[in-house]
């Protein structure tokens, strides 16, 4: 029997991606040094599995059968061998393309050579597939389009994640899942600044009741470690957050189910990216096995907070609940969470067991209430257990 926890996309996805660091400028010796950090430095083992080269990573025409050339000049050794690296690694290999005529930055998309490039990706070993939408054709719909490459990927003969990324357009949330996606861009493009993440986080708050297993609202790749260092100005070069900025963002992808797909240069990360990254409590909230979207609750006195500070609460496998207290905005709040608001009821005699996953310390037993202040850009994140 085919164990479900094997199954493709059950999870949220867990890799690098080259895109939000290095753009245009890819190689294979970098996506190889990826791998082997991903393996020396503990990423593999936290559950880091997929390396992703994003778009310009072909040559601008195909050849003269309509197959997609890897750039020789990036990838000399050519895709194959690529992929037979990060394999040998234990690890798995992530591609990208388009559903339209060009990738965003102008290589050949995958329209009408849908059923060919799934053959090609096969064969070189592919194991994901980031799927863009740039230059799409009007006149046909991009529902069709990723029911298309799904139908290609599912045939090709090799187990290839489809990562949809139509930045929550034309009402994704409405038709993805059928579709046939593991995951779907819900935003646009991310920045590496703090009030991109903000405006992200926000965006998708309303739209937790679509997220889950084999489907997941894909936030965008983390912005963690970069700290300005893009050589891209829309993303960052000139942004970058203070650690703390980059905690609460690694948290709200956390307990909000996005795939965790890291996009700073691991070559440098200093100790928080890699205490952040590899923090085992937040990623097992992301990985929980029933994959549940987690519910907002405002504050009391509601009146009182503005939209930038909430709490989630997700509803965890064996009954233990992971709440987060974020304050995105700029001043220290307290964040009043009544037990009863979360199903708890004080004459039900049961409390609250709460452990800190950042400082990784109990933090005692609430009975009716906890109301923890939270400086501003930040957030607390506990483990609750219900106790008697
Ligand atoms: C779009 C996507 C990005 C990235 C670029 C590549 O903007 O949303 O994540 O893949 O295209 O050109």
């Amino acid at each position: 029997m085919i164990s479900i926890e094997n199954q493709l996309g059950l999870r949220p996805a867990m890799g690098w991606n080259s895109w939000n660091t290095f753009t245009w400028d890819i190689n294979e010796q970098l996506i190889r040094d990826m791998a082997d950090l991903f393996v020396t430095e503990g990423y593999k083992d936290a559950g880091y599995e997929y390396i992703v080269i994003d778009d310009c990573w072909s040559l601008k025409e195909r050849d003269k059968d309509g197959n997609l050339v890897a750039d020789p000049e990036k990838f000399p050794s050519g895709m194959k061998a690529l992929a037979d690296y990060i394999h040998s690694k234990g690890l798995k290999f992530g591609m990208y393309s388009c559903v339209g005529t060009h990738t965003c930055a102008g290589y050949p998309g995958s329209f009408e050579h849908e059923f060919q490039d799934a053959k090609l990706f096969a064969e070189w070993g592919v194991d994901y597939l980031k799927y863009d939408y740039c230059f799409k054709p009007r006149h046909i719909s991009g529902e069709l389009l990723y029911k298309r490459m799904s139908l290609a990927l599912k045939n090709c003969g090799r187990d290839i994640l489809f990562s949809a990324c139509n930045w929550g357009a034309d009402n994704v949330y409405q038709w993805i899942r059928e579709s046939g996606a593991h995951m779907y861009r819900s935003t646009g493009d991310i920045r590496d600044n703090w009030d991109s993440i903000k405006e992200l986080a926000i965006s998708q708050l309303d739209k937790q009741c679509y997220t889950g297993s084999f489907c997941h609202n894909d936030m965008d790749m983390l912005v963690v470690g970069m700290y300005g260092g893009s050589n891209n100005d829309f993303i960052g070069r000139i942004g970058g957050c203070s650690d703390n900025e980059y905690k609460t963002h690694f948290s709200l992808w956390s307990i909000m189910g996005s795939p965790l797909m890291i996009g700073c240069d691991l070559r440098n990360a200093n100790q928080v990216t890699k205490e952040i990254l590899l923090n085992q409590e937040l990623i097992a909230i992301n990985q929980d096995l029933e994959g549940r979207g987690a519910y907002r609750i405002k504050p009391e006195p509601q009146w009182f907070h503005s939209d930038d500070v909430f709490m989630l609460v997700k509803v965890l496998t064996n009954g233990d609940l992971a709440i987060g207290f974020f304050n995105l905005s700029d001043s220290q709040r307290e964040l009043s969470l009544q037990f009863w608001d979360l199903g708890l009821p004080y004459a039900a005699g049961f409390s609250l067991s709460l452990y800190d996953c950042w400082e990784h310390k109990e933090l005692g037993v609430f009975r009716e209430r906890f109301a923890p202040v939270v400086p501003a850009r930040d957030c607390l994140i506990v483990r609750a257990k219900l106790v008697q």
